[in-house]
């Protein structure tokens, strides 16, 4: 399953997944893009169209997700390999119906219930992986534990480092609770790629990623490590870390605090609405 298969980097894993021979679900939030990216991606990588599905959530809806993960719960299958890919960065701070700030919903909360919802699936399907995908945008970032929705001095690039931090923190506390379990968790920094992300949605960055999209990697060069951390043997017992290029990487400062993945895990259990027996 991977979220935000629409465009750039969840689509251009899609295709290379696909032509390998993984049976996908690409989970977009528009129908009509939703099903262009599922032809393209048959027709690129030759898979029959009985292995490529398509499933609707809008990531900034919580209930949304509940839905996206109820229905396929219901379908009985097993899923062995969850990207959380899907993620945009805002030039001003929106409010989901939910009552939370958008960012942080898309790029991080909605993945975080997500996973916790597959997780009894992931685990009878070990040996399963899940790979969420951050950004360098985490290394100088912060979490804003007393404001954490952004209500005082929101910015865009605070409210996106924070979502992609928040996902590293999480990658780290997942691991741990995962380990003996046969699921891993590792997390992705994809470089700079040229796809749609920051043109749509955050004013002065359009111009400036349009500018620089030439010199940036194709989105099939960007999703290289998510298909290498979700297909390769090299990495079937490795968790926990962060990559990049296909190799680890550091993990930011702030990304190894075991108290504030920890803080930030049970608040996201309160926001995202899960209880025990949920997760
Ligand atoms: N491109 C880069 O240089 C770069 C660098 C570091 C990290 N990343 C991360 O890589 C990931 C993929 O981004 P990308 O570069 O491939 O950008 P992209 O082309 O804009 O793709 C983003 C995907 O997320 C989906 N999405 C956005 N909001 C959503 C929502 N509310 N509900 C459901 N889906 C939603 C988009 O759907 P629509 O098609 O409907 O908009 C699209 O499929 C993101 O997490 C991004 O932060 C990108």
């Amino acid at each position: 399953m991977i979220t935000g298969s629409s465009s750039g980097i969840g689509k251009a894993s899609s295709t290379e997944l696909a032509r390998m021979g993984a049976k996908i679900v690409m989970v977009c939030r528009d129908r009509a893009k939703g099903e262009a990216a599922r032809r393209e991606v048959i027709e690129k990588s030759g898979a029959s169209e009985a292995d490529l599905e398509l499933a609707f959530a809008d990531l900034s809806s919580l209930d949304s997700v509940r839905s996206l993960a109820a229905d396929f719960l219901k379908s009985g299958r097993k899923l062995h390999v969850l990207v959380n890919n899907a993620g945009l960065i805002l030039g001003e701070r929106l409010v989901t119906k939910e009552g939370l700030e958008t960012t942080f919903v898309v790029n991080y909360l909605s993945h975080f219930l997500l996973t916790n919802l597959l997780l009894g699936n992931l685990k009878s399907a070990a040996p399963s992986r899940v790979i969420n995908i951050t950004s360098d945008a985490s290394r100088s970032a912060h979490i804003y534990f007393d404001d954490l929705q952004l209500e005082h001095g929101y910015g865009m690039a605070k409210a996106y480092g924070q979502s992609k931090l928040a996902q590293v923190l999480f990658t780290n506390e997942l691991a741990k609770q995962l380990q003996g379990t046969g699921v891993t968790s590792n997390c992705v920094h994809p470089g700079a790629v040229a796809t749609n992300w920051g043109r749509h949605s955050a004013g002065a960055m359009s111009l400036i990623v349009r500018l620089a999209s030439p010199f940036m990697k194709s989105p099939q060069k960007g999703a290289e490590t998510v298909v290498y951390l979700a297909s390769s043997p090299e990495v079937a017992d490795i968790s926990g870390k962060y990559f990049a290029n296909k190799k680890e990487k550091a993990i930011p400062p702030e990304g190894n605090d075991e108290s504030s993945a920890q803080r930030l895990w049970k608040a996201s259990l309160v926001l995202s609405g899960l209880t025990g027996s949920d997760s």
